[in-house]
C-alpha cells in the first residue's frame, strides 16, 4: 500500500525534489540502474520546460552564501519539443510518479505547455512554476493573486491532471496567492521557489551574478519558507508540498507540523545528491516514534 496519495497519485512516501535540484538524467549515467534501485525521492519534479528552448543566463551562475546559496540559472532547457523526443523517455524510466514542471511566458503558452505535456499518459502531475525569479522578463504571475488565478483558470480546461501551482515567497500575500490558485482550479501548491537576493563581485562591486540577480535558497530561508507554508496551510484547502532549506528529518517534520503534505528537498541535493533519501528515512523514524501524520495512511 502507498503510504500516503497527493492529488490521487500513490506515493511511497512524501518526500519529492524541488525542480531544476537533481539532474536524474545525469545521474541515471553516472549511477546506471543502481539508482533505480536506490532513488532518493518519492516522486520526481522535472527541471522547467519553456515552449523554446532556452540558453539560460550567462555566467556566473551560482554564488555560496553562508547558509544556502543564490542561484541565476534562467531556465535553460531543450523546449517542449526537445523534453518530449529526448527527456521524457529517460525519465519515464524513473522508478516513482513522474511530475513536470512548466512555466509559459505568457497564459496562453502555459496553456499550450499544459496540454502537449498533459496528453502523456506517463506524466502523474503538472507543476506550473510561475515564481521564478530569473527571467529576463521580470514578469512573476505568481506573485499577484489576480494574474495567478487568471493563469490557472486559462490552463485548466487543457489537462484533467493534477495540477500543483510552484509559489514565490516574493509576494506580499503568498497564502492569498494560494487561495487565489485554489479558486481558479488548481490541486495543490508547491512552496516556496527562491527569494530573490543579489551578490556583488569584492573586486568590482558589480553584480556578481551574469542575470545581475538570483535566486536565494538552502538553510538562509527555512524559518521563511516554514512560516509562509503555514499560513498557506491555514488558508486552504488543497494540499501543500512545503521546501525551502530542508535538511534533516527533523526539519522535514517541522514542514509536515506545519501543515505540508508532502516536502521537497531542494539545495541539500546539490551537497548531497542521496539527501532525499537520508531525509526520508529520518523523517520516517520520526514519525513511527511521534506517530505523526507523515507515516499515516492518508489521501488527499
Ligand atoms: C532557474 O532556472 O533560474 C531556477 C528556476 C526557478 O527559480 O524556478
Amino acid at each position: 500500500m502507498a503510504a500516503l496519495e497527493l492529488c490521487g497519485v500513490p506515493l511511497r512516501g512524501p518526500v519529492l525534489n524541488g525542480s531544476g535540484t537533481f539532474d536524474a538524467i545525469a545521474a541515471r549515467r553516472a549511477f546506471g540502474d543502481a539508482l533505480f534501485e536506490r532513488f532518493p525521492f518519492d516522486a520526481f519534479v522535472s527541471k522547467t520546460i519553456t515552449l523554446e528552448p532556452r540558453q539560460g543566463n550567462p555566467p556566473p551562475r551560482l554564488w555560496e552564501t553562508p547558509a544556502g546559496m543564490i542561484n541565476s540559472i534562467g531556465l535553460p532547457n531543450r523546449g517542449l519539443e526537445g523534453f518530449l523526443a529526448c527527456d521524457l523517455p529517460e525519465l519515464v524510466r524513473l522508478p516513482v510518479p513522474l511530475v513536470v514542471s512548466v512555466m509559459g511566458f505568457s497564459r496562453d503558452e502555459l496553456a499550450q505547455l499544459v496540454a502537449a505535456v498533459g496528453e502523456r499518459d506517463e506524466v502523474a502531475m503538472l507543476e506550473l512554476n510561475v515564481s521564478c525569479p530569473n527571467v529576463e522578463t521580470g514578469l512573476v504571475m505568481g506573485a499577484d493573486p489576480a494574474e495567478t488565478a487568471l493563469a490557472v483558470e486559462r490552463v485548466r480546461s487543457e489537462t484533467a491532471k493534477p495540477l500543483v501551482v510552484k509559489l514565490t515567497p516574493n509576494a506580499t500575500d503568498p497564502a492569498a496567492v494560494a487561495a487565489a490558485a485554489e479558486g481558479a482550479g488548481a490541486d495543490a501548491v508547491s512552496l516556496v521557489n527562491t527569494l530573490k537576493g543579489m551578490a556583488l563581485d569584492p573586486e568590482t562591486g558589480e553584480p556578481w551574478l551574469g542575470g545581475r540577480t538570483g535566486g536565494v535558497s538552502g538553510p538562509a530561508i527555512r524559518a521563511i519558507a516554514l512560516e509562509q507554508v503555514a499560513a498557506v496551510a491555514g488558508r486552504v484547502e488543497i494540499p501543500v508540498i512545503g521546501m525551502g532549506g530542508i535538511a534533516s528529518g527533523r526539519q522535514a517534520a517541522d514542514f509536515i507540523d506545519a501543515g505540508a503534505t508532502a516536502v521537497a528537498i531542494g539545495t541539500e541535493s546539490f551537497r548531497d545528491p542521496a539527501a532525499g533519501r537520508r531525509i526520508a528515512a529520518e523523517l520516517a523514524d520520526l514519525s513511527l516514534s511521534r506517530g505523526t501524520r507523515a507515516t499515516s495512511s492518508m489521501t488527499v
